[in-house]
């Protein structure tokens, strides 16, 4: 008998109940694939753009077999319990400004928890997505470009739903979250999903509409790694300093402790950030 507290859980996601409540207008409303088990839904959603499916196209899984993190990374996607979704996006951007779509992107999620939980949601540069010090969605933007072929955007989005703290592999114990854990109640992930939708839409129109700029804006409103002092990893090198910005193309700019020099370093370029602790604005 399901008790207030795990009615939620594991309740299948479906396709007519993501219909009968999603208001969005593009996003989800052209095709809505719902696998129970994928690889990657970027990789779906990437054969869904080759093969010429219009812009908004979802594809979600209930569980992924190699979901896929930045960097090479491997995302954990236990089944039944979070939300694994992709996106096929056709932005009307040059094809540098796509990475922008990325920082839209937390910019639309870290909205969605604030306006389901009531909880402040932060953005940890590039485009981690945490509520304390807990990071609960990620975001994977992959670009396709080509000659003669049309260019596209997937925008893939793991979000930690009702996954809890003894589900949590040992390596992420110390930093993975979930909405369920912050807000200490269990979510329909069709509610949650509709809202993060109509949040990720909201944002990329605001791109689209209103240019990188208004994007950056409300981008550092959000980021929790402006002021605080960091360890950056590039490779095999670290370094420390204090982040000071983000600037207009979204990199984020550093003052290296050891001879005080700006140093910007581009999302790409970077294997980690980590917030020093304690080291607060
Ligand atoms: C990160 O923070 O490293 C990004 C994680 C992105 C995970 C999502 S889950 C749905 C989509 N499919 C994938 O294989 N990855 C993204």
């Amino acid at each position: 008998v399901p008790t207030e507290a795990n009615q939620f859980i594991k309740k299948p996601l479906s396709v007519d109940a993501l219909q009968g409540r999603l208001q969005t207008r593009v996003f989800g409303q052209s095709l809505i694939e719902i696998h129970q088990q994928i690889d990657s839904t970027n990789n779906r959603a990437r054969a869904l753009g080759l093969a010429g499916a219009a812009e908004g196209a979802l594809v979600l899984a209930e569980t992924q077999t190699a979901g896929r993190g930045r960097r090479g990374r491997h995302w954990h996607s236990p089944p039944g319990l979070n939300l694994y979704f992709s996106l096929l996006l056709r932005p009307a951007l040059p094809p540098d400004q796509t990475s922008f779509v990325t920082l839209a992107a937390g910019v639309g999620s870290a909205e969605a928890v604030r306006r389901l939980s009531g909880l402040g949601a932060s953005i940890k540069w590039p485009n981690d997505v945490l509520v304390g010090e807990r990071k609960i969605a990620g975001i994977l933007t992959e670009m396709e470009t080509g000659p003669g072929r049309p260019s596209f955007v997937v925008l893939g989005v793991g979000l930690n739903v009702n996954l809890q703290a003894e589900g949590l592999p040992p390596e992420l114990t110390e930093r993975a979250g979930s909405l369920a854990m912050a807000a200490n109640r269990t979510w329909d992930r069709i509610e949650v999903l509709a809202v993060l939708l109509e949040e990720l839409e909201r944002a990329y129109q605001d791109l689209i509409s209103g240019g990188r700029d208004r994007i950056i804006k409300r981008y550092k409103q959000f980021c929790r790694t402006i002021g605080r002092e960091v360890r950056i990893v590039q490779g095999e090198a670290a370094w420390e300093g204090r982040a000071l910005t983000v600037d207009d193309r979204g990199a984020l700019v550093i003052r290296r402790s050891t001879d005080d020099r700006l140093i910007t370093v581009n999302a790409g370029e970077i294997m980690e950030v980590r917030i020093k602790q304690g080291a607060g604005p």
